[in-house]
């Protein structure tokens, strides 16, 4: 779908509805962030935010305590730029206006939202807080995901919630899949599953040693 001109967040108010260009999102795979719900000082991240349809559900159904932030990292750039794998076919949906469109359609959410535009790779590791809930779904390189998933279990707390999606997504060489099963092995002793679906949700139990 063709994206319009740029829009000019600035002149925007808090009450205008947001648009969607494409929804990646399946609400059923988040149940287990329930427990989240009206809890105070509660902080979660994540890579790849795309229009901030995720963004808004997480914080309108699970973050509703007070002192409550999501950050969100994605450099919305053109797809194929941004990935390490050269996917194609996405360019038209994720180039610098959906930057734009994110904030607008994140706008009544603004106070719960911490942007960090950029890649994972190197926003990753220079973030300062520590997380209850981290969704991984970013650049989906093999590459890419085994370092979001190393660098996000650095930063996640014990008995904090780290959410792959798109597990089977492209299989092959391409396909997030090769990094997860990595993770599960290599972190086996580190996490409980909770469930391997088309996402992969996993519980930390204990800091990498
Ligand atoms: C499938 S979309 C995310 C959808 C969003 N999580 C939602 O549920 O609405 C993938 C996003 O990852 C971003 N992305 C691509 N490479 C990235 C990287 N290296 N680091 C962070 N985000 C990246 C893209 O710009 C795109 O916006």
């Amino acid at each position: 779908m063709a994206l319009t001109s740029s829009i000019d967040a600035s002149n925007l108010n808090n009450t205008i509805t947001p648009i969607y260009n494409k929804i990646w999102f399946n609400p059923k795979y988040f149940k287990i962030l329930d427990k989240f719900k009206g809890l105070n000082n509660v902080n979660f991240l994540e890579i790849g935010s795309f229009e901030g349809y995720g963004t808004n559900y997480f914080i309108e159904q699970f973050l509703t305590g007070s002192n409550c932030l999501i950050t969100c990292i994605d450099p919305w750039i053109k797809y194929s730029v941004a990935t390490a794998s050269n996917i194609n076919g996405y360019d038209n949906l994720i180039n610098e206006d959906t930057y734009n469109i994110f904030k607008n359609n994140t706008m009544k959410n603004q106070d719960k939202i911490l942007i960090r535009k950029g890649f994972s790779d190197d926003i990753l590791p220079k973030l300062d807080k520590i997380y209850d809930f981290i969704y991984v779904d970013g650049d989906h390189s093999e590459k890419t995901v085994w370092n979001d998933a190393i660098n996000s279990f650095a930063i996640l707390k014990i008995n904090g919630i780290l959410i792959f999606d798109d597990y089977t997504w492209n299989e092959g060489a391409k396909s997030p899949k090769n990094a997860i099963d990595r993770f599960l092995l290599e972190y086996k002793d580190y996490i409980k599953v909770v469930s391997i679906n088309y996402q992969v949700c996993v519980m930390k139990i204990k800091d990498y040693a």
